[in-house]
């Protein structure tokens, strides 16, 4: 669990760079982001990569299943008083809900960016890639569909502050003189994740 959430937390670090390009001016961003992703999508190791990434993605999930059905039944009844809040934060124990939350965003995601991209019929542009950029700025121009990504990321960023520090524990990285600086990467980590994806939607739908 603790190994593939770091990985896809390197691969979430990657996919915002990569977007960023996204927010140059208008010819430069549609030029430089679809030239970027036909060198990635064409390039043999990022292919094994990618392939890496999507089993990575369905072993966290898996993972995570397991480990929500073992601790259902370790924990018997339900607490007849609630003071759980006292121990840990509510999205601590609220990870599989926020991890079902940013699953079901990526299958809207892969649907709606990945798929046409990689199987679609999308129109070139004017260096003969495929228009990758416009379909993104199109699909940003929608307030629901910002909405929708805004949603995703912030219960993504939850995911994260607690998926973090939760990983180096589980990897064996739990003293007392480490434990605060890991839990401030990791805070400064979920927010820089969650402020740099909800810009992209909403600059897209602001400025264009
Ligand atoms: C909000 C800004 C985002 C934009 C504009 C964006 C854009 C894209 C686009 C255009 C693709 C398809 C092309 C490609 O495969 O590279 C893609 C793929 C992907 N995105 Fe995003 N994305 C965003 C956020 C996210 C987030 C928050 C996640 C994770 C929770 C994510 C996970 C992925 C994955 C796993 C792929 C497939 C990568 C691959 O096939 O190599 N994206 N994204």
């Amino acid at each position: 669990m603790a190994l593939t959430g770091l990985f896809l937390s390197l691969f979430l670090v990657i996919h915002l760079l990569g977007n960023f390009q996204l927010l140059l001016p208008e010819e430069q961003a549609k030029e430089q982001y679809n030239l970027y992703s036909n060198l990635l999508s064409n390039n043999p190791i990022i292919k094994l990569i990618a392939y890496v990434l999507y089993a990575t993605i369905l072993l966290h999930t898996i993972d995570a299943i397991n480990l929500t059905i073992k601790a259902k039944k370790a924990n018997g009844l339900s607490y007849v008083k609630d003071n759980r809040n006292r121990a840990s934060k509510w999205y601590a124990r609220q990870m599989m809900l926020l991890g079902t939350v940013v699953f079901a965003f990526l299958v809207i995601h892969f649907k709606d960016f990945w798929y046409p991209y990689k199987f679609g019929e999308l129109p070139m542009d004017d260096n003969g890639n495929k228009d990758l950029y416009t379909l993104v700025m199109i699909s940003f121009q929608e307030l629901w569909y910002v909405i929708l990504y805004a949603v995703a990321i912030l219960g993504l960023g939850f995911h994260l502050l607690h998926g973090f520090f939760s990983a180096f524990r589980s990897l064996g990285v739990y003293h007392p003189k480490y434990n605060r600086i890991i839990k401030s990467v990791g805070v400064a980590f979920a927010v820089s994740m969650s402020i740099g994806y909800l810009i992209i939607p909403f600059y897209i739908y602001f400025n264009f």
